[in-house]
């Protein structure tokens, strides 16, 4: 598989796993978005329940799919930037495998209410040791292959894919700590209001450095790849890389507005999170100008196409971000679906575009083809994605401040002109056409899986017709 010099094994074995396991937690998204329209769907069985549900959605799309994307990619970016085969094939073979076995661990755990309650973090003890373990290795792994680099220059790619895991790791032992009670039950470390801001810390950061630094890490090797460009600025790619990582630490307190925790906190997660929007744009118009001047090549080149917009995607939500955690809008948008507008234009447009062209370039290169069988399934998958995006994040938008203005409206008396029920009733078609956009999102992703087979198995066919030599 691959050239050989490299270890490309366990970069294909992430890549599958990135599609199936994408498949799986969209999936479980369309179900769980089914249900909030029709709350029936769960048939009265306890695993089927949404409360069970909604974290295996969360923690498989962006444990399971973002993950599986971030180890291949981080890999295969690592080994080709440092001119060095992987540090250990062993370790390698070991994160993808302990990776599988928590991914399953989760997906059995959390249906049968096994959880500690925090979100992104439910997993219980044993599973959290086992992700430290499998942790360490990918550092050990990645860092060591960096350090027996042939090129003495870092590209700063491994930059964003090393903050991802340093920092990856801090978050995941602080937030995780906890005294175990049982088997599959614990208690944090921490109570009350320093629970909160513990686990928003962790939260936030999540978003910053799993769900952001490792993916800008694809978008700095793969877009240039893929546009044949250079980057626009290493000058720009440098600060935005300090920037961001100083930044990011200071803006959790934001999920926390109006709460117990100290004014004075969340004025400062506030503060910091306006700031976030200038390297995050700065990112953004370093991937996207790394086109200037060949802005033609998105006109028919579906995998650049799938790049570029996950950034203009990238952009849209981080400037959002910032706009939400202004406490006045926050006092409106928080609770409603607007907020979940938010999320899935980061990780619908961001995260999930972004990994698909990366998988797009990275597949037939895995096995010895230059293209994907078919560039119009790329396409169609392309267009697919983008109006399930579009359908998704508008209905949240309307839905979100529709019900924070419901919510708010008062008669002239004094009392609520609306009951909750009265919002949540309002609330149906908007789900109906969320749920819409979730379907034409998957079936996006099915179409990848159909490419992505034809271009495994289309290899074996052309390895087979290529007729033996006469000694062999
Ligand atoms: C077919 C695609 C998808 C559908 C239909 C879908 C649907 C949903 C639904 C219905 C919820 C619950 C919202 C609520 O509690 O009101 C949710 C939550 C969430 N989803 Fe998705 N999702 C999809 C893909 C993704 C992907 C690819 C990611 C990440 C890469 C993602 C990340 C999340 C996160 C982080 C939350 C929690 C949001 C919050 O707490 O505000 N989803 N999703
Ligand atoms: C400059 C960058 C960003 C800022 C300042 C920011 C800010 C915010 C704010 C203020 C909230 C609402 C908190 C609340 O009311 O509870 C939020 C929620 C969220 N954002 Fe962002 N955002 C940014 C970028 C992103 C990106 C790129 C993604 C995804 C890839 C993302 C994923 C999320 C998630 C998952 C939540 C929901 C957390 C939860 O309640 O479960 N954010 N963000």
């Amino acid at each position: 598989m691959g050239s050989g010099v490299y270890n490309d094994k366990v970069v294909m074995q992430f890549a599958v796993m990135t599609i199936v396991w994408g498949l799986v937690g969209m999936l479980v998204g369309v179900v769980i978005a089914a249900q909030l329209a029709w709350p029936q769907l769960n048939f009265d069985t306890p695993w089927l329940t949404y409360g069970r549900l909604r974290p295996l959605h969360t923690n498989a799309v962006i444990f399971a799919f973002g993950g599986c994307a971030l180890f291949a990619t981080s890999y295969y970016v690592v080994q080709r930037t440092c001119h060095v085969r992987l540090f250990s094939d062993k370790l390698a073979a070991f994160t993808f495998w302990g990776w599988q076995a928590i991914i399953v661990a989760a997906a059995v755990s959390l249906p049968l209410g096994y959880t500690s309650g925090k979100e992104y973090a439910e997993l219980e003890w044993p599973i959290d040791i086992a992700i430290t373990l499998v942790w360490v290795a990918y550092a050990v792994n990645f860092f060591g292959t960096l350090a027996v680099r042939k090129v003495k220059h870092i590209y700063v790619a491994n930059w964003f894919f090393g903050a991802f895991i340093l920092t990856v790791a801090l978050l995941h032992v602080v937030n995780s700590a906890a005294l175990p009670a049982g088997p599959m039950k614990s208690y944090s470390a921490y109570a009350g209001v320093q629970d909160a801001m513990v686990q928003w810390w962790y939260g936030h950061n999540a978003v910053g450095f799993f769900l952001t630094a490792g993916f800008l890490g694809i978008m700095y090797y793969f877009i240039p790849k893929q546009a044949n460009q250079p980057v626009y600025s290493y000058r720009l790619s440098i600060v935005h890389f300090w920037a961001l990582i100083f930044t990011y630490m200071w803006a959790g307190p934001h999920h926390l507005h109006y709460t117990a925790l100290p004014d004075w906190t969340q004025s400062l997660g506030m503060v910091f999170s306006l700031i976030l929007l200038a390297p995050s744009w700065g990112g953004m118009i370093n991937g996207i100008m790394t086109l200037s001047g060949a802005w033609h090549k998105l006109r028919d080149d579906p995998v650049l196409r799938f790049l570029i917009v996950s950034v203009s995607f990238y952009g849209m939500s981080t400037f959002e971000g910032p706009m939400m955690s202004i406490k006045t809008v926050n006092a409106l948008s928080h609770y409603t679906d607007w907020t979940v507008g938010h999320v899935h234009s980061g990780a619908l447009g961001w995260v999930g575009m972004v990994s698909m062209g990366a998988m797009y370039y990275l597949i037939p290169r895995m096995v010895g083809r230059t293209e994907m069988a078919s560039k119009d399934l790329i396409s169609l998958h392309f267009w697919t994605a983008t109006i399930g995006i579009v359908l998704y994040i508008a209905a949240m938008w309307i839905a979100g401040v529709m019900q924070g203005l419901m919510w708010r409206a008062v008669n002239e008396d004094g009392t609520l002109t609306y009951t909750f029920v009265e919002s949540v009733k309002a609330t149906f078609p908007f789900y109906v056409v969320r749920l819409l956009g979730g379907v034409l999102y998957l079936a996006g992703m099915v179409l990848m899986a159909v490419n992505v087979w034809m271009t495994i198995s289309g290899r074996k066919r052309e390895v087979v017709a290529i007729p033996a030599p006469a000694h062999a």
